[in-house]
């Protein structure tokens, strides 16, 4: 700045100065890129910050979205990371109605955490595999197996192949054969009826006028969700690092 500019020029170029300070590049993870369906080579940060010295690569929190607690809980995941969390509340309270035991209650909350929140494919297994060091052993099965459940009836518990599924993967889809095979040793498991429970409440439009709020189910989530006191992400547990992708997603290293 300098003594010749106006007020409002000095201001303009004050702002300029404060969001050049602030500018940062998100480089997208390979994931993303494939999911665009896009080969390129990944973007070089080198070149993209020859245009704009100031800015730097992403190796803290993405100021796009809202700022995390230092020692995150799982309420935190739902309140700032995952989306829209009625389909999981709504299967939960359906659970409760049915007088499943809590930790089928708190399976049936977290069944689809995957999908809300990090990866949508086999987001059974992920979704599992997130949750294994702080659940019961039945619970993180249960998830994994919900998702390969879903494609297979079971009459005695008046179980259909979802309608939805007809409509949205056509009439002539089959499952993959790696999860054939996992039905195939599901079904004779001794917590079958635990996966296949959480189908049973797996519902997407029970009550489009029931509104189920988290707060319903913090008490169980205390009792059968180990919250390590370190935070989600940071308790080096073997999958603090996936916790960690979803609070910096875009992060560079
Ligand atoms: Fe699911
Ligand atoms: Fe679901």
């Amino acid at each position: 700045m300098n003594d010749t500019m106006t007020l409002s020029q000095r201001a303009d170029a004050l702002e300029q100065q404060m969001s050049d300070e602030l500018d940062y590049i998100v480089v997208k993870s390979r994931l993303y890129s494939l999911a665009d369906a896009d080969m390129s080579p990944p973007p070089n940060a080198g070149a993209m910050m020859a245009k704009n010295p100031k800015a730097r690569v992403l190796m803290g929190d993405d100021p796009r979205l809202p700022a995390m607690p230092e020692k995150p809980t799982l309420i935190d995941f739902f309140h700032y990371r995952f989306g829209p969390a009625t389909h999981v509340l709504q299967s939960a309270r359906h659970a409760v109605n049915a007088g499943l035991p809590e930790k089928m209650v708190l399976a049936c909350l977290l069944h689809d955490i995957s999908t809300m929140g990090f990866i949508r494919g086999d987001h059974g297994y992920w979704g599992a595999q997130l949750v294994e060091p702080y659940v019961d052993e039945e619970v993180t099965w249960a998830i994994r197996a919900h998702q390969v459940l879903r494609f297979y009836p079971d009459e005695a518990v008046g179980y259909e192949y979802p309608a939805s599924y007809v409509k949205t993967f056509g009439a002539d889809y089959r499952p993959d054969d790696y999860v054939e095979a996992d039905y195939k040793r599901m079904r004779d498991h001794k917590w079958y009826m635990s996966g296949r429970m959480i189908t049973v409440h797996d519902i997407y439009s029970f009550d489009p006028n029931v509104h189920v709020e988290l707060e319903e189910f913090t008490d169980v989530i205390g009792r059968n969700f180990r919250q390590p006191k370190e935070g989600l992400g940071f308790d080096n547990s073997p999958v603090a690092h996936m916790w960690r992708a979803m609070i910096r997603p875009a992060k560079y290293l």
